[in-house]
């Protein structure tokens, strides 16, 4: 998918232009993958522009440099206050938020801790992720060939670039063999998590969603559905959840920043329920689209309006 990109991009506390975020290609993230991310979207509202969940995303973001053993010369407030900027300094109405802190260009070798740390704040418009249909009609995926990464080999809880070479080969099985998106087992032969979405199924009126132990990235989407579904006095269940639940579930949908939430209509080419979204992940989705855009009340602080001092509270 194409992007639009906003010109201003912020690295280590300056703002540069787009053109000139570049990097050595001796940098250690080329080589060894080096690189903690985010992804971020900016709702047009009737209140002006806001950052879904902005604490939530940036303390997971320093959590996964925390992993890593990264440390970063800016606080968690300083680099929610710099995303904020970044959306008033391109005079953006909507936008997603893609930041990257990497190891940069200074010693060979595997060892990153000699490297400097580069930050960078990016911005660009992106529409459907799963494509401009998939919320309404939703998509066909299936159970991958490749499994998720195991327990204490790539750690699932950090949003690592390097996570993503496990998920590209998801996704390209999955476009190679007609379907829009891979679901991957754990290494035990549980659901995880789709490429880059996690995932809920509804059966007999109850949620479930697969555990953080499932190898999943502890998605923000997903707490928040999670929530919202409890709200709607609707029991959620985090466990381990069998691959055939998916062929015999009345709902399966995914969550995702990129994805917002997106019901899923078959997989494996098994209809899923009545083949079209459910009841409740079409509430599930009103109530979380008119949150995020602004309609209904935040009740529980979920966006940050850019044009009011950042108060994420860390
Ligand atoms: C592998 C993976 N799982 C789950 C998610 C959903 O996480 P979130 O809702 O925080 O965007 C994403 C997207 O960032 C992802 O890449």
């Amino acid at each position: 998918m194409a992007i639009k990109n906003f010109e201003k991009v912020w690295h280590n506390g300056k703002f540069i232009p787009w053109n000139e975020a570049t990097i050595h290609v001796a940098s250690h993230v080329v080589s060894y993958g080096s690189c903690l991310f985010e992804g971020i979207r900016c709702y047009d509202t009737p209140q002006g522009p806001c950052i879904f969940r902005l604490k939530e995303h940036t303390d997971r973001l320093v959590n996964s440099c925390k992993i890593y053993r990264m440390e970063l010369k800016f606080t968690r407030d300083q680099l929610a206050q710099a995303m904020v900027e970044l959306v008033l300094a391109n005079n953006i109405r909507h936008c997603y938020i893609r930041p990257v802190i990497f190891r940069g260009f200074g010693e060979a070798g595997v060892n990153p801790l000699n490297n400097p740390i580069e930050i960078y704040l990016l911005a660009w418009e992106w529409g459907k992720y799963l494509g401009e249909e998939a919320l309404r009609q939703g998509v066909d995926v299936c159970v991958s060939s490749w499994q998720r990464i195991a327990p204490n080999t790539l750690p699932a809880m950090a949003k690592s670039a390097a996570n993503y070479m496990n998920s590209q080969l998801i996704k390209m099985e999955a476009l190679t063999n007609g379907y829009t998106e891979g679901i991957s087992l754990d290494e035990s032969g549980h659901i995880s998590e789709g490429s880059g979405e996690n995932l809920f199924v509804v059966r007999g009126g109850k949620i479930f969603t697969p555990a953080l132990s499932s190898s999943i990235l502890p998605g923000i989407t997903r707490d928040s559905v999670i929530t919202l579904a409890q709200e709607l006095g609707y029991t959620v269940i985090e466990q381990a959840i069998a691959r055939e639940m998916l062929y015999i579930a009345d709902e399966v949908f995914f969550t995702g920043t990129a994805a917002e939430i997106t019901p899923i209509r078959s997989v494996d080419r098994i209809v899923v329920g009545k083949g079209r979204p459910g009841p409740t992940t079409l509430r599930l989705q009103e109530r979380f689209l008119s949150i995020v855009q602004g309609q209904a009340e935040d009740k529980y602080g979920w966006l940050s309006l850019c044009s009011q001092p950042v108060a994420v509270a860390h």
